[in-house]
């Protein structure tokens, strides 16, 4: 079975077995069979974050369950369940419609509900964790549905639990996120201002701000439905303040963001675009010309050459500034 068309980078690769899951008593009919056991399982949403290096010699499970209900209300605010399945564009224009704030800020991130949790999906100022109450998964091993709490999903920068204890072992069935009627507008991020200046937008609504969003990203980052990519291909690094003042030195108009009183982030695409390679590209792998921390396939790249091509980025921005860059896509 293809999974072409189940990865936003487009790279062939196989699965043994493919099934997509529209309920979770589904998953629960399927997985009793002992075929499996012997067998790798993965679980994919929409594919926007992995990039396949080889086949799949094994089960894929596809998470398609849907639906948006509400749970609870109050006058201040709304709890939703929403299906792991969800596309999670839809999603956030679901909330922009109905006037509910806290995900205006992610509008066009790719992929789907359940995933938004695993590498706690974050864009303009925002962070999916501040809205998450609860993320149920369907343990693939002990069949067992597991309930997190907000702090047992020990929410990080593009990290959570999901990534690291429970990595391969669950389908998030449900998201239950808490949402405000109340909005309190997240602006900070100067990209967006400036974009929301350019709109003329005199008056902040939820409406407004995922517009403002919804044109950076459709200018600045490549539509995989043209050019396969997964976003980011990498972390921003977070280095030791002493660290920094060093590179600062050396490289005086380095950008960086604070984090704590010791550390900080510094954007990985300059890193990237310092050492030659934004706009770089060989055979049908390359670096985008608009966003240097997008990787991307103009067609027939693999998963393989992909990855070369990464590797050597990585070699290269240690060897100029010492920081060596950490994925932020899966690689299976
Ligand atoms: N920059 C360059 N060259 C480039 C692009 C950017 O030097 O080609 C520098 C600029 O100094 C710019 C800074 O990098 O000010 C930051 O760039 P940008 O605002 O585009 O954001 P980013 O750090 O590259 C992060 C997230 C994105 C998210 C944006 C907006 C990570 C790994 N990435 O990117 O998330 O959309 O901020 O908030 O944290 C993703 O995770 O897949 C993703 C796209």
């Amino acid at each position: 079975y293809s999974l072409k068309k189940h990865n936003t980078f487009g790279v062939e690769a196989c699965a043994r077995y493919f099934a997509p899951i529209r309920q979770m008593e589904e998953l629960e009919e399927l997985l009793i069979a002992d075929l499996w056991k012997s067998m790798p399982t993965l679980v994919l949403g929409e594919g926007s974050n992995i990039l396949f290096t080889r086949d799949v010699d094994g089960l894929v499970l596809k998470n398609e369950i849907k639906g948006i209900a509400v749970i609870r209300e109050t006058a201040d605010e709304v709890w939703l369940k929403v299906g792991g399945g969800e596309n999670w564009h839809r999603f956030v224009m679901f909330c922009v419609g109905n006037q509910y704030a806290g995900v205006e800020n992610l509008a066009l991130i790719p992929g789907s509900v359940g995933a938004s949790p695993v590498q706690n999906i974050g864009a303009y100022g925002v962070e999916v964790k501040e809205v998450i109450e609860k993320v149920v998964a369907w343990h693939l091993e002990t069949h067992e549905l597991l309930h997190f709490s907000n702090a047992d999903c020990a929410f990080g920068y593009r990290d959570s639990v999901f990534k690291h204890a429970y990595q391969g072992r669950l389908m998030i069935v449900w998201v239950v996120f808490r949402l405000s009627k109340h909005p309190v507008f997240h602006t900070e991020y100067a990209a967006l201002r400036e974009e929301l200046e350019r709109m003329g937008v005199k008056t902040l609504s939820l409406k407004a701000i995922s517009e403002a969003v919804i044109r950076i990203r459709t200018r600045k980052l490549p539509d995989p439905a043209k050019i396969g990519n997964a976003g980011s291909f990498f972390k921003n690094p977070q280095i030791p303040l002493a660290q920094y003042q060093a590179l600062k030195q050396q490289f005086p108009d380095l950008p960086s963001f604070p984090v704590h009183a010791d550390s900080v982030k510094i954007p990985a695409a300059w890193l990237i675009e310092q050492c030659g390679w934004k706009g770089y590209r060989e055979g049908d792998a390359g670096v985008h010309s608009q966003q240097a921390l997008v990787l991307v396939n103009y067609g027939k790249a693999t998963g393989k050459q992909i990855l070369d091509l990464s590797e050597r980025i990585r070699q290269s921005v240690h060897e100029r500034f010492g920081v060596w860059l950490e994925r932020e896509v899966n690689v299976w």
